[in-house]
């Protein structure tokens, strides 16, 4: 995992912006959330145990929040900086916080939900795969894995169609054709982008029963297994 001292985490935008900044680069962005705490919500759990790997600066549990009257939240994320925000988003709510990459957050059988949003393709292949198994032991029996990442096609020119397709979202969000080519360069140095298949393999081959892509838009895909 390399963390850029430019900017305090893995993304390319410091911590403190990164909620202004996020809607400019990620399509649906807003969505993800809306489909999570949809999916969660359908699961019917009462009182829900939550673990959140890159938590970022902490807009999915004030939606959360919310939305649910009984959760407790434990907060994983490697950047202190985000952790900082995270925490002065969420005041007094109840959160454990953890400074950590995934692979070093082990619990085990003590959560109905754990989400990775856009967190763990910064991790290559191995690593990945690792985090997946920490996130498989960490869930309780039925306990759902909900997990947003950025997805490479497999066909290498429709690759390049839908890199040109996000970046001009980017671009129409006012990126500047640099910027845009910046981020775009990222993909396979910076972060580690796996094909749908990949992902529902990967979800099978650390043991979950059911798995299931329940969003797609663009280059991002939604993904939840059940344990
Ligand atoms: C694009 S942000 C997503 C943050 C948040 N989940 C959201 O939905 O906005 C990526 C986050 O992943 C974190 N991250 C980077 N490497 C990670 C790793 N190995 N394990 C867990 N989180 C990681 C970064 O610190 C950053 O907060």
């Amino acid at each position: 995992m390399v963390i850029n001292m430019t900017y305090d985490n893995t993304t390319p935008i410091t911590a403190k912006r990164y909620d202004e900044k996020i809607n400019d680069t990620l399509p649906y962005y807003q969505e993800f959330y809306n489909q999570t705490l949809d999916v969660v919500e359908q699961c019917g759990f009462g009182k829900i145990d939550w673990l959140d790997l890159g938590g970022g600066t902490g807009s999915l549990e004030e939606q959360a929040f919310q939305k649910f009257s009984d959760i407790h939240f434990v907060f994983a994320d490697p950047s202190e900086k985000m952790i900082e925000q995270a925490r002065e988003k969420l005041q007094d709510a109840s959160v454990q916080y953890i400074c950590a990459g995934s692979t070093s957050v082990h619990f085990t059988e003590q959560f109905d939900v754990v989400t990775a949003i856009q967190s763990h393709y910064y991790m290559q292949e191995e690593e990945h795969k690792e985090a997946t198994e920490c996130v498989y032991h960490a869930l309780k029996m039925d306990g759902i894995y909900i997990n947003f990442e950025n997805v490479i096609p497999e066909d290498g020119e429709i690759k390049k169609f839908e890199l040109l397709r996000w970046g001009k979202y980017q671009q129409r969000h006012g990126k500047t054709e640099e910027e845009e080519k910046a981020h775009n360069a990222r993909c396979g140095v910076n972060y580690f982008p796996l094909t749908v298949n990949q992902h529902i393999q990967l979800l099978k081959d650390v043991g979950f029963q059911k798995v299931h892509v329940f969003w797609y838009s663009y280059m991002q895909m939604g993904i939840y297994g059940v344990k």
